[in-house]
């Protein structure tokens, strides 16, 4: 069995260009070996990249018995606990939790559009106007707006307060090295930032949990938001979800969608910003009131050409055949979403900003795979499409948006995603 070529470097060495430089790895790789190729990395092991798109078909739609996610987000684990969570299940104990988690996220979404449009409206208020604003920390703060009182239906004051602060502590913490890394995860009797980041879990699930309780106690006053949807919700053997447990899933649903969707959304801007006509073309329908297709254009080319995840992956069961290489058990195979949307057969001028290509539709959808594919398929691309078209469409009604510096924003690594290394800086003006 032989793995697919790659750079001859020691694993130590490879480890810190994936971290430092990802996407100049990434790309000289692809160069060199092709669009399948090994990737070593100290303490993490050999990655397969796959970069062409009817390979990471292959992964997405293949064996998940065999295709194991959950055993290899071990980043992921760090962060929420070796408890049984959606992101670290596999097989059909993932597949069982899934059929549970998904509901509340699919079908009628457009019912929370108004308000998204109204918690956006409050953030952009706020935002200074004429000189240089970093938008991926507001971003940031509107997502996390969004999550609490969208997702988990928040409206007390009080209570919105306190969770909002701890969810907010703990992703710091969990920002920080000592998350990741797995020689620094050390107690040292409550001091260490890891038995922080454990005890600032188990506060947020403390509350989390809390909450559960409550909309259980009164079903009839519970709304339609999905921590009520999730609190009311039974299992295949009729029973709910224990309170813990589900707390633990909420939480988790902060950590999959808060990061990932901020950054997006900062990307946006940053590439409307240095694209006027694409910028006008939103305001114009923004302005309109008919329909919001050219904004849901937006956030696809967005997710495309700056999508926030680099790579998915998937930790081999039992040896299986890919890309023409018959791969061991053991070998971690990793679908490369930033090669497959620079496939220049399937997305001509693949670097070029051109919503206009999602309008066109055509065959380039099967290679846009921003939110991963198959049953791992994000539980909350729905809603996060939604939040994007809708914020963006908020933010063009209400201003202008100007580019700080000659040259767009490099990709920068900010724990799992790939964010814009000056925060996304805009200069906002009025619309008139
Ligand atoms: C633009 C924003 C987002 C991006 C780019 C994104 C991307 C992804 C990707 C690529 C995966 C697949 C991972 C894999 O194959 O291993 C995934 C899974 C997931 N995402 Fe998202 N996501 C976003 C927003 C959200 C939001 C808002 C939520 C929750 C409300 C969410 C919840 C999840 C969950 C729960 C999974 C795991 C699904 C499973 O394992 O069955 N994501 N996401």
């Amino acid at each position: 069995m032989a793995l697919p070529p790659g750079p001859p470097l020691p694993p130590s060495a490879q480890a810190v260009l994936w971290a430092l430089r990802p996407i100049p790895f990434m790309r000289a790789c692809r160069r060199r070996y092709g669009p399948a190729f090994t990737v070593r990395l100290a303490g993490l092991g050999e990655h397969v990249f796959l970069g062409d798109p009817a390979d990471i078909r292959a992964v997405f739609t293949g064996d998940h018995e065999i295709l194991r996610a959950g055993e290899a987000n071990t980043l992921l684990a760090s962060v929420l606990g070796r408890r049984s969570v959606l992101m670290l299940l596999d097989g059909s104990e993932h597949l069982a939790r899934r059929r549970l988690m998904l509901p509340p996220f699919r079908g009628r979404l457009e019912r929370y559009a108004g308000m998204i449009a109204g918690l956006t409206e409050e953030e952009v208020a706020r935002w200074p106007a004429g000189r240089p604003l970093e938008l991926r920390p507001r971003m940031q703060a509107l997502t996390m707006e969004i999550i609490l009182r969208v997702v988990f239906g928040m409206a007390e004051p009080g209570r919105l307060d306190a969770l909002r602060a701890q969810v907010t502590a703990l992703l710091r913490l969990a920002a920080s090295p000592a998350a990741m890394l797995p020689w620094v995860r050390r107690d040292l009797g409550g001091a260490s930032p890891w038995a922080r980041l454990q005890a600032g879990r188990a506060r947020v699930e403390a509350m989390l949990a809390e909450e559960v309780r409550a909309r259980r106690a009164s079903p009839a006053t519970a709304g339609e938001d999905p921590l009520s949807v999730l609190a009311l919700a039974r299992g295949e053997d009729g029973r709910p979800l224990p309170e813990d447990d589900l707390a633990s899933e909420l939480l988790m649903l902060v950590i999959a969608g808060h990061e990932t969707t901020a950054t997006a959304l900062a990307w946006a801007c940053e590439r409307l910003a240095r694209h006027p006509r694409a910028l006008a073309r939103l305001a114009a329908e923004a302005a309109g009131g008919g329909g919001h297709a050219y904004a849901d254009a937006v956030a696809r080319e967005t997710l495309r050409v700056r999508s926030p995840l680099s790579i998915v992956a998937r930790r081999l069961a039992a040896p299986l055949e890919m890309a023409g290489h018959d791969l061991p058990a053991g070998t971690i195979v990793a679908p490369c979403l930033f090669l497959a949307h620079r496939d220049p057969g399937r997305f001509p001028e693949p670097e070029a900003f051109r919503p206009e290509r999602f309008l066109e539709g055509g065959a380039h959808t099967a290679a846009w795979v921003p939110f991963g594919g198959g049953t791992r398929h994000c539980l909350g691309a729905g809603f996060a499409l939604l939040e994007m078209r809708v914020v963006l469409t908020a933010v063009a009604r209400r201003a202008t948006l100007a580019p700080v510096g000659a040259r767009g924003e490099r990709p920068r690594r900010r724990a799992i995603v790939l964010a814009p290394a000056r925060g996304g800086r805009v200069v906002l003006g009025p619309r008139r």
